[in-house]
């Protein structure tokens, strides 16, 4: 059960949302912008790719829902599934066991959250059979990012996601930015680490890392096509 401390440190439903916005638009002094900015794109694209206007949709470690307003005005439902409670999760529950019949869900998204299962390939396995026959699956996982967490466990190649998706009847990996881009990442990432809640710390915030940012962006076009060093790979994969 959980304690009434943690109770009371659970986010609102406002502070949830304002959360997913921040992931959808990213301000320049985020050390995730550069990754964030990438990831929108790769979502946008492959919802338009998404047929039907009443789309029954599953977003597995889906606790903040960033992507969820992109398809706005589509949607008969959208469930959450996640290990975490926000006010946004439906069902508590993990994705290596999803409670849900075979077949059910139009689509799935699965946005940085397989790094964090116990089972990989299990997850996957449960997400094939909640997918209709032709249903999508929209996946983000990291691939050179640095580890921030106990229970951060896995990064995947583009290898090891085709042989994850290997059932599905069609899947396309892209890179969610290019080599410079994950190398400006990884740098923006590190100087965030300098001197947590002080003023070096802002500082970085308002001069470096908004210049890395920019770097990143504005010229990762020059290291296309190499995504030896890129932060994240996207699948967009039918069953
Ligand atoms: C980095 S967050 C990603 C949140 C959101 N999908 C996004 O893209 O911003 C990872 C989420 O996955 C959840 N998670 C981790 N392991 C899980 C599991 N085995 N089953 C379900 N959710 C899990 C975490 O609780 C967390 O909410």
């Amino acid at each position: 059960m959980m304690s009434e401390k943690s109770a009371e440190q659970r986010p609102t439903l406002e502070q949830t949302i304002s959360l997913g916005h921040r992931r959808l638009h990213p301000l320049l002094r985020d050390s995730y912008y550069l990754s964030l900015i990438e990831r929108r794109k790769r979502f946008a694209e492959a919802v338009k790719q998404v047929p039907g206007n009443s789309l029954r949709v599953l977003d597995v470690g889906g606790r903040i829902q960033p992507y969820r307003p992109l398809l706005d005005g589509r949607l008969e439902a959208y469930i959450a599934v996640d290990l975490q409670r926000t006010e946004l999760v439906d069902v508590l529950a993990v994705g290596e066991r999803l409670p849900f019949a075979e077949g059910v869900f139009d689509v799935v998204l699965c946005s940085q959250m397989l790094c964090y299962a116990e089972d990989a390939p299990k997850v996957i396995d449960e997400i094939y059979s909640v997918l209709r026959p032709g249903g999508a699956l929209l996946l983000s996982v990291p691939a050179i990012l640095p580890y921030h967490a106990e229970n951060d466990r896995w990064r995947f190649s583009p290898g090891a996601l085709r042989l994850l998706l290997s059932r599905f009847s069609r899947v396309d990996v892209s890179p969610e930015g290019y080599s410079l881009l994950g190398a400006c990442h990884v740098v923006a990432h590190f100087v965030d680490s300098f001197g947590e809640n002080t003023l070096l710390q802002r500082l970085v915030h308002f001069t470096l890392i908004p210049l890395i940012n920019l770097v990143g962006k504005r010229f990762d076009n020059w290291s296309r096509p190499d995504t030896s060093l890129s932060n994240s790979f996207f699948a967009f994969a039918r069953k």
